[in-house]
């Protein structure tokens, strides 16, 4: 039997589906305004590799600081990182402040409009430049991320796995773009992903595409997109130190520039690496430790990380002699600009649960 292929009107459907039960979202603009580009970027940058839950306060946190990109391009870099804190990767924080600087300096303050002058900026990758360009200038675009592959592996009953079937789905995906309105169809494939076509139990009867979409058919949309087995990601271990002075403040280290979560601060720690630490040789100051129960766990791209947490017991101790050591106050240890996972280390050391900012 020849299998059917999407109706002809599947993105009419889905726009009407859109108008009806877009997401209310800080960074959209009201039905029938222009999107403010800045907005649009900013807003796709915070959402690479972070959910929507968990950027919306960032997101106007940083519209309330700097309300336009010259603001933001003025801004100092430690201040962007402190107010990106928590977000991870932070790589794109520091890409953020590179591409304010580059668009008011080299564009005037204007966001260029096409997918390749997009490209071009800090930051902004394939996805991001296609999601710009469509959302704020309504190229012809399609903004394949994961919540579209799933999407479009869905509607089109595409059994090869991912990542193999990357081109594929780029091509249906693009296929499927309207003449008109392309920044809104990018954003109805985003909310149809986040809310019906869910990675677990797609909700097929509220569902636009239902009638036509061949994975529903087959009775195997729930079990798509079929994906690769992952590699194993190794396991790293370290020992952070927990040096605390009488008067209340707390010893943290700047890390080094280049590489990961290059230039946050970090409570002082061990090499993180496949061997066990060795805390003796590598504590930043000569104290008693004692080895706090428990441990702190994270995970980034590329591997799992353990922490012990070690915590010096006598106070006056001295500050290491390297630049990039200082004492913070502990009440001001929440507007610093540390990652997640040293977020978690504090909470640890302070024996409470991870702060959740704002
Ligand atoms: N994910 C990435 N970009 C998005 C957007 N503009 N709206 C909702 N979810 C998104």
């Amino acid at each position: 039997m020849a299998r059917k292929g999407p109706k002809p009107d599947a993105a009419r459907r889905l726009l009407a589906w859109y108008d009806a039960h877009a997401r209310v979202l800080p960074w959209r603009a009201a039905p029938g305004t222009r999107p403010d580009p800045y907005r649009v970027w900013l807003s796709e940058i915070m959402l690479q590799q972070t959910t929507v839950p968990a950027v919306k306060s960032y997101f106007e946190t940083f519209i309330a600081k700097w309300p336009s990109v010259e603001a933001l391009a003025a801004a100092s870099l430690d201040d962007v990182l402190k107010a990106w804190a928590g977000l991870g990767y932070y790589a794109r924080a520091r890409n953020l402040h590179a591409c304010a600087q580059r668009v008011a300096a080299a564009h005037g303050g204007t966001f260029p409009e096409t997918e390749a002058a997009l490209r071009a900026l800090p930051g902004i990758g394939p996805y991001t430049a296609a999601a710009i360009a469509a959302i704020a200038f309504g190229g012809r675009h399609a903004a394949v991320d994961g919540n579209v592959e799933r999407v479009i592996s869905r509607y089109h009953a595409i059994e090869t796995p991912l990542p193999q079937s990357k081109p594929e789905i780029r091509e249906r995906a693009q296929a499927l773009v309207p003449e008109t309105r392309a920044g809104d169809f990018a954003q109805a494939m985003m909310d149809l992903g986040a809310t019906i076509c869910t990675p677990r139990q797609p909700n097929c009867a509220l569902c636009p595409w239902a009638e036509d979409c061949r994975g529903r058919i087959a009775g195997i949309a729930a079990s798509l997109p079929r994906k690769a087995e992952k590699k194993a990601i190794p396991l790293r271990k370290g020992v952070c130190f927990w040096i605390e002075r009488a008067d209340g403040a707390v010893l943290l280290r700047r890390r080094p520039e280049k590489g990961l979560l290059g230039g946050m601060m970090e409570v002082p720690s061990t090499a993180w690496g496949q061997a066990p630490p060795e805390p003796a040789r590598e504590a930043p100051v000569t104290a008693q430790w004692q080895r706090l129960p428990g441990k702190v766990e994270h995970t980034f791209t590329h591997f799992h990380l353990e922490l012990e947490v070690w915590r010096a017991t006598d106070g006056g101790v001295e500050t290491p002699r390297h630049e990039a050591y200082r004492w913070t106050p502990r009440r001001e240890l929440a507007g610093e600009a540390l990652p997640s996972v040293m977020r978690k280390v504090i909470a640890h050391a302070l024996g409470k649960e991870p702060a959740r900012r704002r």
